[in-house]
This record gives structure tokens, sequence and C-alpha cells, in this order.
């Protein structure tokens, strides 16, 4: 087998949830993503008891960052919360109006979208449902269970990634545990100025 060929053919282990082969492996620890939550504080409280855990992790194959490409991915988010507020991703807009589609694997989540204009649409991922992300939202995913929530997306290779927005602004919507369930509520950080 020539590697060309072998890297035409991407493996997901579904059992260990490691993706072959990868271009990039992260880990994201709280410690990077405290300011991304509704109450920072009680990120602190988690570091400064002397813990710092991987809030998720994410595999991704980029065969070229160039017009026509797609990129694959496969994202574990650890079960978690700070304060009321789970375990999730930075979340980012694309910086071409690009789409992504997150086929869910293992687990169950959330998949929260935001137009320009500060709309927010949410779908719940379980194993075998598709959250498809239309071009020019901003993306976020949420582990709302108790479990590993593990799933699979694809994107335009050439889209190009904004972080900057989310953490200047955040979403407009955060989700939280409230009895014992999700629930999606407005962010009290978010500045109402189109995001
Ligand atoms: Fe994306």
């Amino acid at each position: 087998v020539s590697s060309e060929s072998s890297s035409r053919a991407i493996t997901l282990d579904l059992k260990n949830f490691v993706m072959t082969p990868a271009t990039r492996k992260r880990e994201v620890r709280l410690s990077e993503l405290k300011d991304y939550f509704s109450d920072p504080e009680a990120a602190d409280k988690i570091l400064s008891s002397g813990r710092d855990p991987v809030v998720y992790e994410y595999y991704e194959y980029v065969v070229e960052e160039s017009a026509g490409h797609l990129s694959l991915g496969l994202t574990i988010i650890y079960p978690g919360k700070v304060g009321k507020e789970y375990f999730m991703t930075r979340g980012h807009f694309h910086l071409k109006p690009a789409a992504e589609f997150y086929y869910g694997i293992r687990g169950r989540g959330m998949l929260l979208i935001q137009s320009e204009d500060g709309r927010v649409e949410y779908v719940e991922l379980r194993p075998g449902v598709i959250g498809y992300v239309p071009p020019g939202w901003g993306h976020r995913t949420i582990n709302t269970g108790r479990a590993m929530f593990v799933f699979f997306f694809a994107y335009p290779s050439d889209a190009g990634h904004d972080y900057g927005i989310v953490k200047e602004k955040g979403f407009a919507k955060i989700v939280i545990e409230e009895k014992g369930r999700p629930k999606v509520v407005d962010n009290p950080k978010y500045t109402s100025s189109t995001i």
C-alpha cells in the first residue's frame, strides 16, 4: 500500500476514538478556555484546586488548506461543568461563508449555531444525528451528557477560523444544567451589538 493511497483512507476507531491519519491532534484544557465560560470564577475555583482538566480534544486531517478540499475531524468533549455551564468547545465563525456538518457518534450534546445578526438555533446531537451549520453561522458544540460526547465533522479546507469574535462577545445563548437537564438560556455576558 503506497502512502498516497493510505492517506486517502481515513479510519475512525470508534472504540478508542482515534482518527488515523491525522495532521493535527490537540487537547484543550480549562486554563485555555476559562474566559469563554459565563462564570470564570467557577473556572478559577477548579484551577486553583490544582486541576486543569482537558475539556475537549480533536483530531484533524487537512489535505491542503485550499479551495475545493475538505478537512475532516473527530472531536471528543469530556463530561463536566464550569459552574452550571457544560463543557464545550471554544466555538468560531469561518472567515469565508463555508458550511460544516457534525455527525454524532457517542454520547449526547448540542450544536449551537448563531447567525451574524445574532439569531441562535440549536440541534441536539446524539449518535446517528447530523447537525448542519449553514455558511456564515458561528458554531459551538456542548456536552450535555454524563459521558464522553464524540462526533465527526467536515468543512471546506479554505474556510478559515475566526475565534476572536467569540472571545470578545461570546454567543447569545449558553447551555446550562438546570434540575439535572440541559437548558438553553440567554448569555448574561453577551453584548447585544451584532456579533
Ligand atoms: Fe467550523
